[in-house]
């Protein structure tokens, strides 16, 4: 079987738009790589080809946090081909809501403004393709984009006896994790090396695990992932959800190190190397959470405590609530979600010191020979 096409319930982003609205910390990530988004882009033969010029976002979720930037990378491209028509292809799992997406694009949001009520000749399209398979017929695409897509792994990779997610696994179960992570980034590369035409760039921003150690969540104050696991942990405990659901429960995520994101596109031995894949730059930045700097400007608890934990929610309750036994009632199921995170606003409430979800990204551009 493809596993790449195994449809997996634990990858789920909020719907109806309450993703991109919910995250504004991935926006300013997304925003964050527009100058290195435009130079990759002015690296590029726009004017000088026919056809239409293609542009990707891989793991797009609503739409939401990326369309400034879209907006900035068309603009871009019209300036320099003005009669160019512009194909826009918006790429996620099949479940991911494209309602929402095609909403938001077509201006269907009052909070949002679409680049398609600035640009004519602009050709929006989605895809349901997972990015571990070809999306794109070869040596078609122009220009691709994804941002903190990547660190979702094409299954489940293993077990983790005391932790929720692989920052927290030891010895054994950690390396199972880390080889299929890494067997599934030079998979995402060669299909996306097969896709790009020569001299097409790919900008992408990963989360990973920076040169000091730091990653999502846990950045000098309290480790965002150990609290999940520590209230997850104490569910068992208190007698609300069982150890075999417990250990049932596991983020399918890897997040690499700079050293591991960089040796496919570096090794001249490796496929990805070999299939024209070259690394441009590549470097990491550590972007604020929001909810945490804005509590630091207003010191108003009950609105951090209250914003913060959902942002968290958008993206991590699918893992807890698919964890838990089907024999359980799915009415019970959301009932012991719900107080699970009711127990993490609580956390925060009670001491607010220290908790933050900055993001910690590395950022790179890729080009194909
Ligand atoms: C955290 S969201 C990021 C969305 C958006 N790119 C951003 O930065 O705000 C991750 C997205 O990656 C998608 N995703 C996860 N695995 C994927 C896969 N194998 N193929 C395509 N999309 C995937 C998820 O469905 C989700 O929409």
């Amino acid at each position: 079987m493809n596993k790449g096409r195994t449809s997996r319930s634990t990858v789920s982003m909020w719907g109806g738009g309450d993703y991109s609205l919910n995250t504004i910390g991935a926006k300013h990530v997304i925003d964050n790589t527009g100058e290195l988004a435009l130079a990759a882009l002015d690296a590029i033969d726009v004017a000088g080809q026919a056809g239409s010029f293609q542009i990707a976002d891989f793991g797009a979720a609503d739409g939401g946090t990326s369309i400034d930037l879209v907006r900035r990378i068309i603009g871009r491209v019209r300036e320099r081909a003005p009669d160019r028509p512009i194909c826009m292809t918006y790429t996620d799992l099949p479940r991911n809501d494209y309602s929402a997406l095609f909403n938001l694009v077509h201006g269907g949001r009052a909070d949002v403004t679409s680049y398609l009520d600035e640009y004519d000749n602009v050709h929006v399209y989605a895809s349901g393709t997972s990015f571990y398979l070809p999306i794109f017929p070869r040596e078609t695409l122009d220009f691709g984009f994804s941002a903190t897509a990547m660190h979702w792994t094409s299954g489940m990779p293993g077990r983790i006896s005391n932790h929720v997610h692989a920052v927290g696994a030891k010895g054994e179960e950690l390396e199972t994790f880390r080889r299929f992570a890494l067997a599934d980034w030079e998979r995402i590369l060669v299909n996306r090396a097969l896709e790009l035409k020569s001299g097409a760039r790919l900008v992408m921003s990963n989360f990973c695990i920076d040169e000091q150690g730091r990653y999502l969540g846990n950045t000098g104050g309290v480790n965002m992932f150990d609290s999940f696991a520590m209230l997850w942990r104490r569910l068992v405990e208190d007698g609300t959800i069982t150890e075999a659901e417990f250990l049932n429960t596991a983020f399918p995520q890897f997040y690499k190190t700079v050293e591991e994101y960089c040796a496919p596109l570096t090794d001249s031995s490796n496929a990805v190397y070999q299939s024209g894949l070259r690394l441009e730059s590549s470097e990491t930045r550590v972007v604020p959470c929001p909810y945490a700097a804005r509590f630091a400007e207003d010191g108003d608890l009950e609105s951090f405590a209250e914003s913060y934990v959902p942002t968290l929610r958008t993206w991590s309750e699918t893992v807890f609530f698919n964890s838990l036994d089907t024999v359980r009632s799915e009415q019970e199921r959301r009932h012991i979600v719900d107080g699970f995170y009711q127990s993490y606003v609580d956390l925060v409430r009670k001491d607010p010191i220290g908790h933050a979800m900055d993001y910690v990204h590395i950022y790179m551009v890729l080009s194909k020979v």
